[in-house]
This record gives C-alpha cells, structure tokens and sequence, in this order.
C-alpha cells in the first residue's frame, strides 16, 4: 500500500545518509544540531535519551497530523483536499512505523518512516501548487514537514 513509489524511496535513501554524515556532533543537547531547533526543543524538553525524544515526536506527530486532518475535513471538499486527507492517513501509518521501529532497535528504519511522512505532508501542498490554487492548510503541513524533520534527525543520534 504505501510502497508504490521507488524513485522516492532511493530519495529517502540519500536523504538518510545525508543525516548521518552531518548528525555526528557531540553536544549537551540532543536539539543542538537539529534542523528547526525550535520545534525540537518543543518535542524534546528536559529528554536526554534519543531514544525517548523520537517516540515523543512520532506521539506528537501521529496527534498533530490527526488534528491537522480534521482542520483539513472541515474545509469545502476537492481534489487537492481530499489528497492531502489520504496523504496524511499515509503519515500517521509511517510515524506508527517509525515507532514500531524503535522498538524492534532499528533507528535507521524509524528515520526512513519519518522522512516518507514529511514526503507526504509536501505532496499536500504539491498538490496546491500544481493546480495553482492557495493551500488553505500551508501553515499546517508546514510545521507538520519540520516535526516529521526533528524526528528523522532525532532518530539519527540513536546509537543502534
Ligand atoms: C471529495 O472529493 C474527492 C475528489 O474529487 C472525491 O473522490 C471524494 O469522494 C469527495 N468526498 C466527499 C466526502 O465528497
Ligand atoms: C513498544 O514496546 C513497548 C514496551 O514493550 C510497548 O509498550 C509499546 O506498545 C510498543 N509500541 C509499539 C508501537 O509497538
């Protein structure tokens, strides 16, 4: 169901690698090097075990896309709004994986599965674009794509 797409997954793959070449930092806090340190923070507070701090932000996320999917379900129906519906199904599903992940130790796995939700929430707005309409709900995939981000760059400083 939500394997369809190849030339996604080598991008995921790059993308991943990516990651870990520029996550080896060593630092007090585990938002130190992350990309939007403020939503990290946000998800992170007092956490110091990466481990913790990723099933926070895949909780967080799986709540955030719920709320975002009703906000999306109370706007006039379309072919892009309906799309971003689906799209967001699809994301809760891949950051239930990324916890799933975690626990059977397979970070990179949970890393992946959060990066496939971000791809998701930007298909959302893909979707708007290509058809040269507003995203009525931009603001929400936007902070939607950076949690999914802190995530996938929390799930990297996990030591497998
Ligand atoms: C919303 O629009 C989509 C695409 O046009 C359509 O497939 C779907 O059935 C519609 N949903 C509702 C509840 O009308
Ligand atoms: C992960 O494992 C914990 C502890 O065994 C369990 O409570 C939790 O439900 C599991 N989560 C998932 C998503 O499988």
């Amino acid at each position: 169901m939500v394997f369809k797409d190849y030339t996604f997954f080598s991008y995921v793959f790059l993308e991943t690698i990516v990651i870990l070449l520029t996550s080896h930092a060593h630092g007090a806090g585990l938002c130190d090097n992350s990309p939007n340190k403020q939503v990290c923070d946000s998800i992170v507070y007092t956490r110091t075990d990466p481990h913790d701090a990723v099933v926070a932000a895949c909780h967080k996320l799986v709540y955030e896309t719920k709320v975002a999917k009703v906000v999306a379900q109370s706007q006039p129906n379309s072919t892009e709004i309906y799309n971003c519906i689906t799209k967001f199904d699809g994301s809760i599903v891949f950051a239930k994986y990324a916890l799933n992940s975690l626990n059977v130790s397979q970070p990179l796995s949970s890393n992946a599965y959060l990066i496939a939700a971000r791809a998701n929430y930007k298909l959302c707005d893909e979707g708007f674009q290509n058809s040269g309409k507003t995203n009525p709900i931009a603001k929400s995939t936007k902070h939607l794509q950076d949690m999914a981000s802190v995530g996938a760059y929390l799930a990297t400083l996990i030591s497998s």
